[in-house]
């Protein structure tokens, strides 16, 4: 994308999501996977987990891209105006699956934010994602709380920065940060996703980094074509597995069913 250079992020060439489960955040499955794959990030929190799509995507590019780092959910898992109230199965099926493939390099903490917060250094997150209850007052006091945990140079991700149902007021907060910060992104497609690097850090940007916080309006804008594509791509991949699924079964059972004609020993 960038002048002679093909963008071919590791999303597009072996990502097969693990655990699917219906979230607004489907939208952004193949962006989360590649920039987890360039932050290589050693330490990740995602705020607001619920039933864990976007949180085992960033443990599953840490895991397949060999990342040597360690995530931290963080949700009381009880649910909120938006989400509404829901039971312990969800955290049930998220500690399991976490269990299941991720054991070592996640940790599951049921409590409230602002409870989490003793828990972290300041300058120590490299990836922070912000996905909690989406009102403005709520997204500014996350970020206004978290924002001193990131580590300079570290990438904090809102999510549904389009929403503008409800009451929801990420779009607005995140519209204000974009006048106030130079290295600010968003994807405008699905519910929304705003991308923003805390100044400082002394890392060389990878194309991926490039293309998010270049001044090249055209380029940006490519990128989120490409992400648009990229998560269409995914689906239609997905569907076509399903679609193969179904037809093996019936032929399987068209093999079983092929019932001996009457009579037959
Ligand atoms: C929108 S959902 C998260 C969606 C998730 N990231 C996904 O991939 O689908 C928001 C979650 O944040 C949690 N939550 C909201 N406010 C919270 C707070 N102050 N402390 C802890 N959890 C909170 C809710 O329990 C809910 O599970």
């Amino acid at each position: 994308m960038t002048g002679s250079s093909i963008y071919f992020p590791p999303s597009l060439q072996r990502y097969e999501p693990r655990r699917m489960v219906f979230s607004t955040w489907v939208d952004h499955l193949p962006f989360a996977y590649d920039l987890v794959e360039v932050l290589r990030p050693k330490l990740v929190v995602e705020l607001g987990v619920y039933n864990g799509l976007s949180f085992f995507t960033f443990c599953q590019s840490m895991q397949e891209n060999d990342i040597d780092g360690v995530a931290y959910a963080i949700d009381c898992w009880e649910g909120d105006e938006h989400t509404d109230a829901y039971d312990d199965s969800i955290y049930n099926e998220v500690a399991a699956h976490a269990r299941d493939y991720y054991r070592g390099i996640t940790y599951l903490l049921r409590m409230y934010f602002n409870e989490a917060l003793q828990h972290f250094e300041d300058d120590s997150i490299e990836l922070l994602h912000i996905d909690g209850l989406h009102t403005y007052d709520a997204v500014k006091e996350d970020f206004t709380n978290w924002y001193p945990k990131v580590k300079p140079g570290g990438i904090i991700l809102f999510h549904d920065v389009m929403a503008r149902i409800k009451d929801f007021g990420a779009w607005k907060f995140f519209q204000e940060l974009e006048v106030e910060h130079e290295e600010i992104f968003k994807f405008d497609h699905g519910f929304g996703l705003g991308v923003l690097r805390k100044p400082g850090g002394q890392d060389e940007d990878s194309q991926l980094q490039q293309l998010l916080f270049s001044q090249d309006e055209e380029e940006r804008k490519k990128l989120r074509q490409f992400y648009v594509h990229a998560a269409h791509f995914l689906e239609a991949r997905r569907q076509a597995k399903r679609f193969k699924a179904q037809l093996g079964d019936k032929n399987a059972q068209g093999g079983q069913g092929k019932a001996k004609p009457t009579g037959e020993n």
